[in-house]
């Protein structure tokens, strides 16, 4: 019977490095001299290469717990036998990328991809944590296909301000909006800014980032865990030396994202997503994703999900809880695991077992923070997606952090013309506003904004915060971020930007809204649309070079992801033809 190191020998025979390392020519001795410049030597590169992509700078807070979390990925890959070399990409942190990180995913998705192809790999350990960090080295790696796994960084602990637990960043903007009313002193605002980001980690809501990571559990994309330990606690430490451990098998047996990925996993996704409340950025993302493996994901599908999945998490924005307190409760495999009748429990994931494998020993829910599959928080999943002649290729909602009494709601448009529109007159005393009317935002879409920015949000104006009110209908072709909260329509399709009906709403227009019919109506006769329409103007692209122009031509709706056109689909990566010098 074979032995464990003679099945290795014979794997890493076959490995994809060696067509680097060990080629007889000029290449090869080019390859080896250089590297044993970094004092290697034949030994180190006799074995899997596994390349440690890192998305960490001193620009992105998310990542801030990288340096650890590499040196422990490190360790699980030399025990296994192979040999960790870490190489940077772009980083995507959220808070201060101007317009907007959505607009970098892409470029982000290229860099991973392309790194990954042009490098003597066997492997990658993809670390990621800020929002579009996760869907971008998805996208990149798996176009490119190496064996991959994904890690992340963790979410942040809970800030704290007077007993009350916060949640970063639903409470940046729930306790601005308070201040701006006059409800929240100036010493207590400051005092909230002061202790709401308490670590490193990523937002610990049920945000982009933590949607995201926990739905790549889902996926089976990264091992159990990933989705909920906190990035300071040790645990995400020794989870990384598993994942550096678990990549090399990978290489060696070359399991690669496209024996992962599937529809079946697609759809595990979905329904973890909907029973998590989790973001409406996340269908975005999926649909992106997909789109690599050649799936294209209807909007219907999320629908139809998410209206068979209960809510089993009691998470903000949606729920009381946060991320720390889900890991506490034992973690997404708590969930997965209530789950399971919905799920495809035989995909296969990284492990090498299945997901039903993977979750059968989860822990009982705690009926506080976790709910039983038979005794949900709510009935249906937390997102809907709305279809109608104002967004004829959908639009989404996220129903479960929406104001009940506004799930049917007909009202009286007032239409800002774009970002400095709305800046410029939300505030103003003499905005004719009232409670009722639907705040509709145009060009802010993928073309529009440019890069669908995460304004669709749109402020409650000043006037009518302090009359008490704190949610109202608004409408927009943007994004949100996933800790917002609100009764908030977003990622109208086609845009208003490239023409579609959100760009011919004007003030004084009646829309419905009717969650339940999932329905998005402008009610205006389709004569007078069709007035509107003829003397409707191309806006002047924001771009007339360099990546925004490649981006503007290429970017692809919001129902399709929001990728670019070329991107779609794989070209998997095989052994490197070196030139013979
Ligand atoms: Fe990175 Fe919130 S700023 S996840």
């Amino acid at each position: 019977m074979e032995t464990q190191q003679g099945r290795h020998n014979r794997a890493d025979a076959m490995l994809r490095s060696r067509t680097f390392f060990q080629e007889t020519g000029v290449s090869g001795f080019l390859h080896r001299a250089f590297i044993k410049s970094m004092g290697y030597d034949d030994l180190d590169v006799d074995r899997p290469v596994i390349g440690i992509c890192n998305t960490w700078s001193e620009l992105n807070n998310c990542h801030g717990n990288f340096p650890e979390l590499i040196k422990a990925v490190r360790r699980g890959v030399l025990q296994a036998g192979g040999l960790p070399l870490e190489f940077p990409t772009i980083s995507l942190g959220e808070i201060f990328l101007n317009p907007t990180s959505m607009f970098l995913r892409n470029l982000a998705a290229m860099d991973t991809e392309e790194m990954i192809r042009s490098q003597p790999l066997d492997g990658v350990v993809l670390l990621v944590n800020c929002d579009k960090t996760i869907p971008a080295a998805i996208m990149g790696a798996l176009s490119a296909d190496l064996p991959s796994i994904v890690l992340s960084g963790g979410p942040m602990l809970n800030g704290h301000f007077k007993g009350q637990t916060l949640g970063a960043c639903s409470d940046c903007r729930r306790l601005t909006a308070e201040y701006q009313a006059g409800t929240l002193s100036a010493e207590d605002y400051a005092a909230v800014e002061d202790g709401i980001v308490r670590s490193q980690g990523h937002c610990m809501v049920m945000g982009t980032a933590s949607t995201m990571n926990c739905m790549c559990e889902a996926l089976g994309i990264s091992l159990p865990g990933n989705g909920a330990t906190p990035a300071v606690d040790s645990r995400r430490l020794r989870l990384g030396v598993a994942a550096g451990r678990r990549i090399v098998e990978l290489a060696r047996t070359e399991v690669r994202p496209s024996d992962i990925l599937s529809r079946a996993s697609f759809e595990n996704a979905i329904t973890l997503l909907c029973s998590l409340g989790g973001s409406t950025n996340a269908v975005v993302h999926l649909c992106a994703i997909a789109r690599r493996m050649g799936l294209a994901l209807d909007l219907e599908l999320f629908d139809s999900i998410s209206r068979r999945t209960p809510m089993l998490t009691s998470l903000r924005p949606s729920g009381d809880y946060q991320m720390e307190e889900l890991f506490e409760a034992g973690g997404v495999s708590v969930i997965l695991r209530q789950l399971l009748p919905l799920l495809h429990g035989d995909a296969l994931t990284v492990t090498g077992r299945t997901l039903g494998e993977n979750v059968a020993d989860a822990p009982e829910p705690d009926g506080v923070v976790t709910a039983r599959l038979d005794q949900p928080f709510q009935p249906e999943g937390g997102l809907a997606v709305l279809k109608g002649n104002l967004a004829p290729k959908g639009a989404v909602i996220k129903h479960s952090a929406a104001s009940p009494a506004l799930m049917q709601h007909t009202g009286r448009a007032l239409v800002f013309r774009d970002y400095n529109d709305l800046q410029r007159r939300i505030h103003a005393p003499d905005l004719d506003v009232g409670p009722h009317d639907v705040l509709v935002l145009q060009n802010s879409g993928p073309v529009g904004g440019p890069g669908m920015p995460e304004i669709g949000n749109l402020p409650i104006p000043h006037k009518l915060l302090q009359q008490g009110v704190r949610d109202m209908v608004r409408i927009s072709d943007a994004r949100m971020s996933g800790t917002a909260f609100g009764t908030i329509v977003l990622h109208v399709s086609p845009e208003s930007a490239v023409g579609g009906p959100l760009a011919l709403v004007v003030d004084g227009d009646l829309v419905e809204l009717d969650v339940s019919g999932r329905r998005l109506e402008l009610k205006v006769p389709e004569s007078e649309l069709a007035r509107r329409r003829a003397s409707w103007t191309v806006p002047k692209p924001d771009f007339d070079r360099g990546y925004g122009q490649l981006f503007l031509e290429h970017v692809t709706q919001a129902d399709e992801g929001c990728d670019f056109d070329f991107l779609h689909g794989r070209t998997p990566v095989k052994a490197v033809e070196q030139p013979k010098l």
